[in-house]
């Protein structure tokens, strides 16, 4: 489907969903209702209203162009009085079919949930509840390894540390909790890569030393992409990574050489109106595991609806 085709005010038919089992997708929301309204981060403090919403949704249709050359797209429409939406990472967190839906730290994000939940009930996925006395913001905060072996969470600023053991449950997977100690990274996804070939792109500096040496003790230094605060601070990190493809906001000369270098196809998209709101490309995606997958998964308990 070309951007040219999409209907901004109804989601992709359902029955058009997982159309190749094996396709890995990406659930996306159209910025049609896309504001900074208030201020929970760093980023948009000052930026209440500053945004363009004509321009924002050029520079989504950009990402979504780009991201439709790689992946399946899948769409769930915007709802009025939730302009976050958009950053769909914040959804909650699936693998095997298996959702962990968010529980937002901050009202102003907690209207999301109930879209969220409806879409992926009606998709057909699993869903699983944490408790809203633990917040966790999904796959903002909540990354695996590119193979699989370990969930790296992070914790401070959103999500919560109870919510770890929970998710260890779940998935039947050794978790690795990460402390964010700057607030301008204050989600997982804004500060940490993990990316195929077993690379892990970060900024060390929006860690704790404890979290540095976990990261480091998993990735040998041959795997280690270190990113300067300049290329962090323009979201370089919150990469969306499809195979050899890396799409971000923007990258410097030196980093995107070091990438190109490993083999890695970096694609630049502006995306500076979603910067606004303390976003980029990949807060505006969640990845969705090919329906495959789940059926392959036996190592979870399908009845265990609410996570204690
Ligand atoms: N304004 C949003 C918030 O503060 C931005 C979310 C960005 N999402 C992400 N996955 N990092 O919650």
């Amino acid at each position: 489907m070309s951007t040219s085709q999409i209907d901004f005010t109804s989601p992709v038919p359902l029955t058009n969903l997982h159309r190749d089992p094996a396709t890995a997708a990406l659930l996306m929301c159209p910025p049609t209702l896309y504001d900074v309204n208030y201020v929970i981060n760093p980023w948009m403090a000052g930026n209440v209203h500053a945004s363009s919403r004509v321009r924002a949704i050029e520079q989504w249709k950009h990402l979504y162009e780009a991201v439709s050359q790689v992946a399946e797209v899948l769409l769930i429409d915007p709802q009025p009085g939730s302009p976050d939406m958009v950053f769909t990472a914040n959804a909650g967190l699936e693998r095997n079919g298996i959702v962990v839906i968010s529980s937002f730290l901050h009202p102003e994000r907690q209207d999301e949930e109930p879209h969220f939940r409806r879409w992926f009930e009606q998709a057909g996925y699993t869903l699983v509840d944490i408790p809203r006395s633990t917040p966790f913001e999904g796959e903002g905060d909540a990354l695996f390894s590119t193979d699989g072996t370990r969930l790296w969470v992070g914790y401070g600023p959103r999500t919560l540390m109870s919510s770890h053991r929970a998710l260890e449950r779940i998935w039947n997977v050794e978790v690795a909790s990460l402390h964010l100690i700057d607030p301008r990274f204050y989600h997982l996804d804004t500060c940490f890569a993990p990316l195929e070939g077993g690379y892990i792109m970060y900024f060390p500096d929006a860690f704790d030393d404890a979290s540095v040496e976990a990261i480091e003790a998993f990735y040998p230094p041959e795997k280690r992409i270190v990113v300067s605060e300049i290329d962090a601070a323009c979201f370089v990190c919150n990469a969306i990574n499809i195979d050899r493809t890396v799409i971000v906001n923007r990258v410097s000369r030196e980093l995107g050489a070091q990438l190109g270098s490993l083999g890695f196809n970096v694609v630049q998209v502006a995306l500076s109106e979603f910067l606004k709101a303390g976003g980029a490309a990949k807060c505006l995606v969640m990845k969705l595991s090919a329906r495959e997958a789940w059926a392959k998964a036996g190592n979870y308990n399908p009845s265990a609806r609410t996570a204690s």
